[in-house]
């Protein structure tokens, strides 16, 4: 499951039941009794694996699941096709992620139950970009009509793939993407927009552009996508977000990061109300209960 399977109606519809879950928990905290999700995690996760197993256990269902290759039958040469096909028969829905781009996507085609993407490779995260939508339009009230600022490891970076996606079906979304040259965002994504006409400019410095921002989503050097340990030394404290920078930004303009931080941005901000990365892994919580609940047809 990609955001892009889904309509923006269908996005929206997502969006108000993760609200009304926040609103009601209660009403909803056996909705998925009886029903089991699986986590099958070829790569390490904190927050995306145990934000899924929260949202199940969350509306009354359990979970099962593995949570490195190392400990599945993927050691042995089992391929993603015949886990799922096995997982098929054990689970009513399962989440993945895995290191190979698309390999959720093969394994949802080989698969009788729900396949969610929970991150391929470099490639896309679709659930992060549920939640970072739900925040947004939260923290904003609607999701058209912003400049929004991409900063960090943007050629790696899966989550900011995603969030570009999704926006640019949005009217009136501006991109600033911010990053060395050597992490610029991939080319087949600038050509999207070119395509669908959608502003965007690339830049290397952050200050400058700062003031035109009203949000601004940091992200990770992605360390594991390296080729090479020494680019990743010499590039991993390229941008560090910190008190000095914040004064060039405008009084409203909220800090987004998938988490987990690095060096990207300096705990001292974590008390400005603008700083609103641990309230999406709040969202995140959520928007994966509506998400279960859909894909289950669960009212
Ligand atoms: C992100 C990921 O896995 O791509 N983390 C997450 O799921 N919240 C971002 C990252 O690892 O930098």
């Amino acid at each position: 499951m990609s955001p892009l399977d889904l309509s923006v109606e269908e996005l929206n519809g997502l969006m108000d039941t993760a609200m009304d879950i926040m609103k009601n928990p209660e009403k909803y905290s056996r909705a998925c009794e009886g029903k089991v999700l699986a986590t099958l995690f070829y790569e390490p996760s904190t927050r995306t694996r145990l934000s899924f197993e929260a949202a199940m256990l969350r509306l009354g269902g359990r979970t099962m699941g593995f949570h490195s290759a190392d400990s599945s039958s993927a050691t042995k040469g089992e391929t993603v096709a015949d886990t799922i096909r096995v997982m098929s028969k054990f689970a009513d829905i399962c989440a993945m992620r895995h290191p190979k781009e698309g390999a959720p996507m093969v394994a949802a085609s080989r698969s009788t139950i729900p396949v969610i993407n929970a991150g391929d490779g470099g490639h896309q995260h679709p659930t992060q970009t549920l939640t970072d939508l739900l925040t947004i339009r939260s923290l904003y009230g609607k999701l058209q009509g912003f400049t929004i600022g991409l900063c960090g490891d943007l050629k790696f970076g899966r989550t900011v793939h995603s969030l570009i996606n999704a926006l640019s079906r949005y009217e009136g979304i501006r991109f600033i993407f911010i990053s060395p040259k050597e992490l610029k965002v991939p080319d087949y994504i600038t050509e999207m927009l070119t395509q669908k006409n959608i502003p965007y400019e690339e830049v290397i410095k952050l200050e400058e552009i700062m003031p035109q921002l009203d949000f601004l989503y940091m992200t990770r050097v992605q360390k594991e996508r390296f080729f090479n340990e020494e680019d990743y030394i010499r590039l991993r404290n390229f941008y560090i977000l910190d008190k000095e920078k914040m004064a060039f930004a405008k009084e409203k303009m909220f800090i987004l990061h998938p988490l987990p931080r690095v060096n990207e941005i300096s705990v001292e901000l974590d008390d400005d109300p603008r700083a609103a990365y641990f309230r999406q892994v709040q969202y995140g919580l959520y928007v994966r209960m509506a998400l279960i609940l859909t894909l289950l047809g669960i009212e």
